[in-house]
């Protein structure tokens, strides 16, 4: 087994956090109903500073009007605890809701990162709505894109990127303490795994990025970005940890192989429609968050390719 650097750096951050309760974050989570989306507010209770994660903006594809009442929360929920944002955090371009990062860095500030694979998701969407050229393809609509390994800092909190692909070519893992924010690679215990079949997206990468993040210390604690409830349990949940995970998750419990676990994944993901708001979500996102350029009327337009996906 090769050595991974950045996993030895992200285990040693998370087992200082677990032995000190000023190296961990104080976390909120915000649940979206409508895209089963978790958002995160993460701060450094010492210095009040504070990362958002996965915002959603509301929209309502019938219609087409965007609403800001999930951003309000947060809004609200910063306000009234004094907190400074530093960062606007996207765990990857979403496919099920659009973010409301630039409404919040209007409000709040911060600078807003994702993972530097974006440019790819960047190159594949580009194509599939046929963006102008004035649509650039090089990330640079992020303030900062994030390798595997590298770290940053929350006030005196430690974090660390880690590239977690899979579900899609840019999905990072932002750990923060000793909590893990793992976006779309695993969900709760009894749910599983997120979805493969996104353009770009790859089962057998999906596995490997699950099982790294999986052999970090057992105490990580694991905060996910969706929650569909699951057969037999009547609330959401969006909490667990790497111990839970390797003990019961349905799809990647220890034992389960790559090959078994690609077959379950491939054959389960035929059966998935596609979300309902892929086509605005993924238009947007992949512009961090801003809506096309308004046409010559002053309206934005969101394309749906018709017979192309
Ligand atoms: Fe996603």
């Amino acid at each position: 087994m090769t050595h991974d650097k950045s996993l030895a750096t992200a285990t040693a951050q998370i087992m200082r956090a677990s032995a000190s309760a000023s190296h961990r974050p104080s976390i909120a989570g915000f649940f979206d109903e409508a895209t089963n989306t978790v958002s995160y507010v993460v701060h450094d209770p010492a210095t009040k500073e504070a990362a958002i994660i996965d915002s959603v903006l509301d929209f309502e594809a019938a219609s087409g009007r965007t609403s800001n009442g999930s951003a309000d929360l947060i809004i609200e929920y910063i306000t009234s605890n004094n907190l400074k944002v530093i960062w606007l955090i996207e765990t990857h371009a979403h496919a099920d809701h659009i973010s409301a990062a630039p409404y919040l860095q209007d409000k709040l500030g911060g600078k807003l990162a994702i993972g530097r694979e974006i440019i790819r998701v960047q190159e594949v969407f580009g194509k599939l709505f046929n963006a102008g050229t004035d649509f650039e393809r090089d990330g640079s609509q992020f303030d900062k894109l994030f390798d595997d390994g590298e770290t940053f800092q929350i006030g005196e909190l430690e974090g660390i990127a880690l590239h977690v692909p899979g579900h899609t070519p840019a999905d990072m893992a932002f750990i923060i303490g000793d909590a893990a924010f793992v976006g779309d690679t695993i969900f709760m215990p009894d749910f599983g795994t997120a979805r493969a079949d996104f353009p770009g997206g790859d089962a057998h990468q999906l596995f490997r990025s699950i099982r790294r993040l999986l052999s970090l210390p057992d105490e990580t604690r694991l905060f996910l970005c969706h929650d569909y409830k699951a057969p037999g349990r009547d609330d959401y949940a969006w909490e667990t940890t790497v111990k839970q995970q390797r003990e019961e998750n349905v799809h990647v419990k220890d034992g389960v192989t790559e090959e078994d676990f690609v077959a379950m994944r491939n054959s389960r993901d035929k059966t998935l429609a596609m979300p309902k708001l892929i086509m605005p979500s993924v238009q947007v996102n992949i512009r961090g968050g801003r809506l096309p350029e308004p046409e010559d009327n002053g309206v934005s337009y969101i394309k749906i390719p018709v017979n192309a996906v």
